[in-house]
C-alpha cells in the first residue's frame, strides 16, 4: 500500500506572531504533527508528505523555516505546492531541494505505486488561482509520463466552486484548461487541493476532486449572496490518501476521541 498524508493550509508566521491578531498557526500545527505522531503505530507505514499550498500566511522567509522545524518530527519527504499566500522565491530557496531552479514550482515524483504531481496555481498579489500555460504543458507531459499509473494530482485553488461566494471570487479562474486535460487522462487520478479551508468532496472530468481542511482556521458554509466575508476558529485536521488497488482518503482529526470501549 502506498500513502500519501495531505496537510494543507498551515499560515504560518514567524516566531513571536500570529495570524489576524489572534490565531496561533504554529501551535495548531504542532498539536496536529503530535496526533499524526502519536496514531502512526496504528496507521502504518506514511510515503510522504503533501502540502497544498498556504504554508506561510505572509510568505516570509522566516515562516518557512518555521514551518520546516514544525513538519520535522513527521520524518517524511516533503512535496509542496503554493497558493495564494505564499511567495514563490522565498518558498523555492526553503525547499530547494525539492523544487525547480526557475518558473513555476511544477513537480513530478513516484512514492510506490502513487504518481504524485503538483501544479503551482499562485498568481502573486492575488487570490485568485490560474495554471499557466508552462504549468498546464507539464501536467500534459507529466502525465503521458505516468502512462496509466495512478495519479494524485495536487494544487492549491479547488477546481470547483464551493458555494462560499467569497471564496469562489477567488478561485482558480482556468479550471475549463485544466477539465480538458484530465478528461484525456485513462487511468485512475484523484486530485486534491487546499484553498477553502473544509472538507468537500466533488468531481472533475469524471475524476473525484476533493479539499482538505486546515488545522488553524475554516470558513462558514454559508450559501447566501452576502453571507459575511471572514474566517471561523475552528482547528481541523488532515486527509490520507491511500492506493491499494484503488484510492480511498480518510480525515484525520485534529484531536483523539476517548475509547475505544467494549461494544
Ligand atoms: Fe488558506
Amino acid at each position: 500500500m502506498t500513502a500519501i498524508l495531505q496537510i494543507s493550509d498551515t499560515h504560518i508566521v514567524p516566531e513571536g506572531a500570529v495570524v489576524s491578531g489572534k490565531l496561533d498557526t504554529a501551535d495548531t500545527l504542532a498539536r496536529l504533527v503530535e496526533r499524526i505522531g502519536s496514531i502512526r503505530h496504528q496507521i502504518g507505514p506514511i510515503d510522504a508528505l503533501l502540502v497544498s499550498g498556504d504554508l506561510s500566511d505572509d510568505g516570509s522567509a522566516g515562516s518557512y523555516a518555521r514551518f520546516r522545524s514544525l513538519i520535522a518530527p513527521l520524518d517524511l519527504p516533503v512535496c509542496v505546492v503554493p497558493g495564494n499566500h505564499d511567495a514563490r522565491e522565498p518558498m523555492r530557496a526553503a525547499f530547494a531541494y525539492d523544487l525547480p531552479e526557475t518558473g513555476a514550482l511544477n513537480w513530478s515524483r513516484q512514492f510506490g505505486d502513487i504518481r504524485l504531481i503538483g501544479l503551482d496555481t499562485l498568481v502573486e498579489g492575488q487570490g485568485a488561482g490560474f495554471l499557466s500555460r508552462d504549468s498546464l504543458g507539464f501536467l500534459e507531459s507529466a502525465l503521458l509520463q505516468a502512462d496509466g499509473a495512478p495519479v494524485l494530482l495536487a494544487l492549491h485553488h479547488p477546481p470547483f466552486a464551493c458555494g462560499i461566494a467569497f471564496m469562489d471570487k477567488i478561485g482558480l479562474t482556468n479550471k475549463e484548461a485544466l477539465e480538458e486535460i484530465l478528461a484525456g487522462y485513462s487511468g485512475v487520478l484523484r486530485l486534491v487541493c487546499g484553498h477553502i479551508h473544509s472538507l468537500m468532496i466533488s468531481d472533475i472530468s469524471g475524476h473525484v476532486a476533493m479539499s482538505s481542511p486546515s488545522p488553524c482556521s475554516t470558513f462558514a458554509y454559508d450559501r447566501r449572496s452576502d453571507a459575511p466575508v471572514g474566517y471561523m476558529i475552528e482547528n481541523d485536521g488532515c486527509l490520507l490518501h491511500t492506493w491499494d488497488k484503488r484510492f480511498q482518503s480518510i480525515r484525520i482529526g485534529p484531536v483523539a476521541g476517548t475509547g475505544p470501549f467494549p461494544f
